[in-house]
């Protein structure tokens, strides 16, 4: 391949204007040269070209790298509170079931049956003594062995067709799995989280409320959004009546509503600091004014707080995992959000509202007072990353400039992103 060619096609790309399929057809021999050049051919600082967010092949190559090879959030500890208990969830192209053995672990699967595939479980949560594949019906115990298959013959082994595990990992009250054999490294993460929600006791909590959102945009277009606060101003009315200012959120040392409510949760023993690795990033922020929750009016939603808070430190834990999660602790609940790639430009997002167990619908909160704000900023997220994904899918998409200081996390993200697909085609070669 010429030079020029390779720059005509990393040209095209960069100009979102080029079908993958017709570029690798163009490029081959060398795809993976040609993509790894079209990745360093990326302007620092500016936003992915458009086929990154529209093209079929892409998005599988993100499935592929990403998906399969990272720690995906799945949910939390209290959603599988009792042996049986389990949720599914699908990763790309793989359907998963997340569940609690007759041990107490939590353990999963890929949630595909070892006969010859079907997928086994179809609820989305429930509760059950054993898996049995409704086609024809071999019955999986809650640790993955096989313990019945009717008509098979003498010889055949049920130790060797047990369900194939997934990696899980258990971090103060939420679950993370991995599809890959060898998963990366999650302590850093995990070391950081377990003190960081530490008070926050989410193993002693319940889901009050849980909402699917389809955005109809790729999964980084999700994520991306989610990484800034330039759009909170004109775009989050009702989140920034309680929301810190997002200069403060930028500038931490700067602000002394900062500093002094860090110092309320350094007496108290707690992580107070931000934690930040090259995925992910949590802080702990106070609220505007005289805000003690992230509701409409301020006031707490819920009677019973949820974990321990030091007394008058109001504010969130704000927490962000590449590729699946972005989150917030609050003293009286915790938002849990997860999202998952379901094609080139359709993204799941799932909403989990969690309060203390005790808590009571009806007498410790209402459902309404508890999800307005989130629910009303979820649905102009939606409509935000759907009209950027129109944008981006236009011949006339050239990739702009993020801001240094309010789009700092997207230029992160976008870097981080790069990396692990650059590793993964490196891999490949
Ligand atoms: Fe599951 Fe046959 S495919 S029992
Ligand atoms: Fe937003």
């Amino acid at each position: 391949m010429q030079d020029n060619d390779l720059l005509a096609s990393s040209a095209m790309y960069l100009h979102g204007k080029v079908n993958l399929e017709l570029a690798l057809l163009m490029i081959l021999p060398g795809q993976d040269q040609t993509l790894r050049d079209m990745l360093g051919a990326h302007r620092p600082g500016h936003g992915l070209a458009g086929a990154f967010y529209t093209d079929p092949d892409i998005y599988a190559l993100d499935v592929a790298a990403i998906f399969e090879r990272q720690w995906i959030f799945a949910g939390a500890t209290c959603e599988i509170p009792k042996p049986g208990s389990f949720i599914t969830l699908t990763i790309g192209r793989s359907p998963v079931i997340v569940l609690r053995d007759r041990g107490g672990e939590v353990r999963a699967f890929f949630n595909t049956c070892r006969h010859r595939g079907f997928k086994i479980c179809d609820a989305a949560k429930g509760h059950t003594p054993a898996l049995i594949c409704p086609y024809h019906r071999w019955t999986y115990r809650l640790d993955g062995t096989l313990a019945n298959a009717k008509h098979m013959p003498a010889d055949f082994d049920p130790a060797a067709y047990s369900l194939v595990p997934v990696h899980t990992r258990v971090v103060g009250g939420t679950i993370y799995i991995c599809l890959a054999d060898e998963p990366p490294d999650f302590a850093p993460y995990q070391d950081a989280m377990v003190r960081q929600l530490a008070p926050h006791k989410l193993e002693t909590a319940k889901v009050a409320f849980e909402a699917d959102l389809v955005e109809y945009g790729n999964w980084k277009m999700v994520m991306e959004n989610s990484r800034e606060c330039y759009h909170c101003a004109t775009g989050h009315g009702e989140l920034m009546r309680t929301f810190l200012d997002i200069y403060d959120f930028a500038n931490p040392q700067d602000s002394q509503p900062i500093q002094d409510y860090w110092n309320k949760w350094d007496a108290a023993g707690y992580e107070s600091r931000i934690s930040e690795g090259p995925n992910y990033r949590a802080a702990r922020l106070p609220l505007t004014g005289s805000s003690k929750s992230i509701t409409m009016d301020g006031k707490p939603a819920v009677k019973r707080p949820l974990g321990d808070a030091p007394p008058d430190a109001y504010g969130s834990l704000r927490w962000v995992h590449y590729p699946s999660t972005f989150n917030h602790c609050i003293n009286d609940y915790t938002v849990l959000v997860r999202m998952l790639p379901v094609g080139p430009e359709e993204t799941l997002v799932t909403t989990k509202f969690l309060v203390d167990a005790e808590a009571v619908e009806g007498v410790d909160y209402d459902l309404d007072t508890l999800t307005k704000v989130w629910t009303v900023t979820n649905d102009q997220d939606k409509a935000l990353v759907e009209r950027n994904q129109i944008g981006v899918r236009s011949s006339g998409y050239r990739p702009g400039p993020y801001s240094p200081s309010l789009e700092a996390g997207i230029i992160k993200f976008i870097d981080w992103y790069r990396t692990k697909l650059g590793e993964y085609l490196e891999r490949a070669h």
